[in-house]
């Protein structure tokens, strides 16, 4: 059942510390950053960090390891590639959900609000609890699936047609931005897989050397798990990889559809 308010202990009531540039900083932006940490009975708060632009690189991941290096050491966050492939460190930034990493600090306007991504439970400061995400992934059994015996000596192949249409669905590098974004997943998490399972789910059943499809669509075929999805499309606005969730939805319904008829 939804809950509309948020629990006391998470209303973001916990004062504000404020880190000024050092002296003679002459280009300064300021970071204002979700804190909570399981380690205190405090509520969350916002800290800001006033950073000297000319010594920080031009990410927003930049900012926050020179916080975190050189101001703060107790700001916790995740991030591994600093490419945009890990995943790790999407987060929301200025009020919407994406990858710390690959966002210019320059395309932000004055002060930057930083927060974990919305509707998962937070650990510490900005990294989010992403089990329930991942059982959703290993429960749509996200490897290939086949009845036959694999060619003797051989790989199964492709032609160049069938691998084409994993093009838009393999990029996925499962950050969370999409699904996190989704009203939809906000209020049912707990049975709507969600835009980024889902995208992950049609990955399996557009591959041609999968031999499961059936199975698949039976597992998806569900009031709550698929077809919560009401085509808001949050999911394909804030993918920072470029792809859309909400057409792969579409894709899996038609399959759903076409099945039967
Ligand atoms: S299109 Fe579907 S999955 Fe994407 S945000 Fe909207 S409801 Fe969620
Ligand atoms: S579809 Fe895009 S936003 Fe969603 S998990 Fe994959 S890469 Fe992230
Ligand atoms: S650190 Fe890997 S995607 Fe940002």
């Amino acid at each position: 059942m939804a809950e509309f308010a948020l629990p006391a202990n998470s209303k973001i009531t916990g004062k504000t510390r404020r880190f000024e540039a050092p002296e003679g900083a002459e280009k300064v932006r300021s970071f204002s950053i979700y804190r909570w940490s399981p380690d205190d009975d405090e509520n969350p708060r916002y800290d800001v960090y006033d950073v000297d632009m000319a010594s920080c690189g031009p990410m927003v991941l930049d900012a926050l390891i020179k916080i975190k290096n050189e101001i703060d050491p107790t700001l916790t966050f995740r991030r591994s590639c600093r490419e945009g492939i890990c995943g790790s460190c999407s987060m929301n930034i200025g009020g919407t959900n994406t990858l710390a990493c690959t966002q210019p600090i320059d395309e932000l306007k004055g002060e930057i609000r930083i927060t974990p991504l919305p509707h998962m439970e937070v650990i510490k400061d900005l990294v989010p609890d992403f089990k329930h995400f991942y059982a959703q992934y290993a429960s749509i059994e996200p490897w290939l699936k086949t009845k036959t015996p694999a060619p003797a000596g051989k790989e199964r192949i492709q032609s160049e047609a069938q691998r084409d249409e994993l093009n838009g669905l393999y990029e996925c590098i499962l950050c969370a931005c999409c699904s996190t974004a989704c009203p939809s997943y906000w209020w049912n998490q707990d049975k709507f897989l969600g835009p980024a399972i889902l995208l992950q789910a049609y990955r399996w059943l557009a591959d041609s050397r999968d031999e499961m499809t059936g199975e698949r669509l039976d597992q998806l075929e569900d009031p709550f798990r698929l077809y919560r999805c009401h085509t808001i499309m949050n999911c394909a606005n804030v993918c920072p990889k470029g792809l859309n969730p909400a057409k792969a939805i579409a894709e899996i319904k038609k399959m759903v559809v076409e099945r039967q008829v």
